[in-house]
Formats: structure tokens, C-alpha cells, sequence
């Protein structure tokens, strides 16, 4: 089963990717990290953002393998990821990584921006997790103020509109919900509770196909 997660900046949609992968023993692809990835080895080699064709390169030569999650988190690095993530060059550059790990017996479950509009049209299941803006800048400042980073609220608030907006107006695979995605919005729910909505939803859809193949003519 292919469970496509999507949602903007901050959703919540990582943690409910994470907390459903280990509840169901899914493989999990967090696919922000490889546009963050492609964005951190261009800056550490000194590269504009601007060149596409860089950018393209090190996108084509990117492996799961050598992903540190921990050096590519931070929302500077978030900045620069929609940045190159912009590129459709660098997009088609990563979609047989992303389609190669779901590849796997059980399916996986794999979170971004256009996971279920467009790596996986297909997906079994598909969710979009949003939030209100200020919410989720709520988030993430507190996120800045406890791992002592303080910054200025709106300031956050102002970076999150403008990496939504840049997101959902590129012309290569924009975020928005798949027309069969079902909405979890979180801004007023926590994370336990947008989990039992979640479960629940992959539950029907599980339902419904175990239904289909019981319908469906056997050949003999
Ligand atoms: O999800 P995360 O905040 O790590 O993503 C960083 C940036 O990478 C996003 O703002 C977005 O521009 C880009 N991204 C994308 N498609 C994905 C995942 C991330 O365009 N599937």
C-alpha cells in the first residue's frame, strides 16, 4: 500500500508520515530532505542557487544513502529547498528515487508536496494535512525559541507565506490536494488525534479494496 502525505510548511504532515509509518511497519520517505539535500551540497560547493543546470546535476546524482537528516532540518535550508525545488529539470531528476523506494513489499509511506498529484497519482491512500498559516508559524517559532534560536514572530509568519506561495505558484508539480485526497486540517488538532484520523481513513480505504477483490470475477 502507497500512502501519499502532503501539505504545506510546518502542517504537521512529517510527524503524522513518521508516527503512520511505524504504527503500520511502512517504510517512510520524508521527500522534503532530498530538495534540501540538493540545495545544501550546492551551497557547500560555493553554487548559486540560480544555476539550474547545477542544480539538475547534483539532483541526478543524489542517493537515499548519503541523506543526513539532521544537517538538512532548519528552516534556512527549507528556504533553499523551494528555491531549487522550483527547477522542473531537478524535480524529474528525483522522481525514480522516490518511485524506486516504495518499491518494496508492504508499500511505504511518503510525505512532500506533490506526492499524491504526482509521484504517485495512484497512491491507495492519500492525505493533505494543512493548517492555518499562523499556526504554523506558531510551530515553528516555538520550534526556533526552545532549540534557542529565537526569531521574530512575524518574521516566521512572513517566511511561511512566502515559501507557500512560492510552492503552490511554480509551474513544475504545484502544492495542492489531489482532488481524491481527503483534508486533515490540524490547526486545532493534535498530533494523537490527527493520527486516529489518518488510521482511520487508510482503514476504510483498505476496507473498500478488500471488498473490490472479493467482487472482483476470478478467472479459473
Ligand atoms: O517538506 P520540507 O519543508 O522539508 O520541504 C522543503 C521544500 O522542498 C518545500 O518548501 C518544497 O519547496 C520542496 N518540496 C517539494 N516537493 C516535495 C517535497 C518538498 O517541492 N515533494
Amino acid at each position: 500500500m502507497i500512502i501519499a502525505i502532503d501539505g504545506p510548511a510546518a502542517s504537521g504532515k512529517g510527524t503524522l508520515a513518521k508516527a503512520v509509518a511505524e504504527r503500520l511497519h511502512l517504510a517512510h520517505l520524508d521527500s522534503g530532505l532530498l530538495y534540501r539535500a540538493v540545495a545544501k551540497r550546492l551551497l557547500d560547493r560555493g553554487v548559486s542557487l540560480d544555476a539550474e543546470p547545477e542544480a539538475q546535476h547534483v539532483a541526478a546524482a543524489l542517493d537515499l544513502s548519503g541523506l543526513d537528516p539532521a544537517a538538512l532540518r532548519g528552516a534556512e535550508m527549507g528556504e533553499a529547498a523551494s528555491r531549487v525545488a522550483a527547477y522542473p529539470t531537478v524535480r524529474a531528476a528525483l522522481v525514480h528515487l522516490q518511485r524506486n523506494f516504495a518499491l518494496r513489499p508492504g508499500g511505504a509511506v511518503i510525505d512532500g508536496r506533490d506526492i499524491g498529484t504526482v509521484i504517485f497519482p495512484d497512491a491507495q491512500v492519500k492525505l493533505f494535512v494543512t493548517a492555518s498559516s499562523e499556526e504554523r508559524a506558531r510551530r515553528r517559532w516555538r520550534e526556533l525559541v526552545l532549540g534557542g534560536s529565537p526569531l521574530d514572530f512575524d518574521a516566521v509568519l512572513a517566511d511561511i507565506r512566502r515559501r507557500d506561495e512560492r510552492d503552490s505558484t511554480r509551474s513544475a508539480a504545484p502544492l495542492r490536494q489531489a482532488p481524491d485526497a481527503v483534508l486533515i486540517d490540524t490547526t486545532h488538532l493534535e498530533p494523537d488525534a490527527a493520527l486516529d484520523a489518518a488510521l482511520a481513513v487508510i482503514a476504510e480505504k483498505r476496507d473498500r479494496q478488500d471488498e473490490a477483490a472479493s467482487l472482483s470475477p476470478r478467472v479459473l
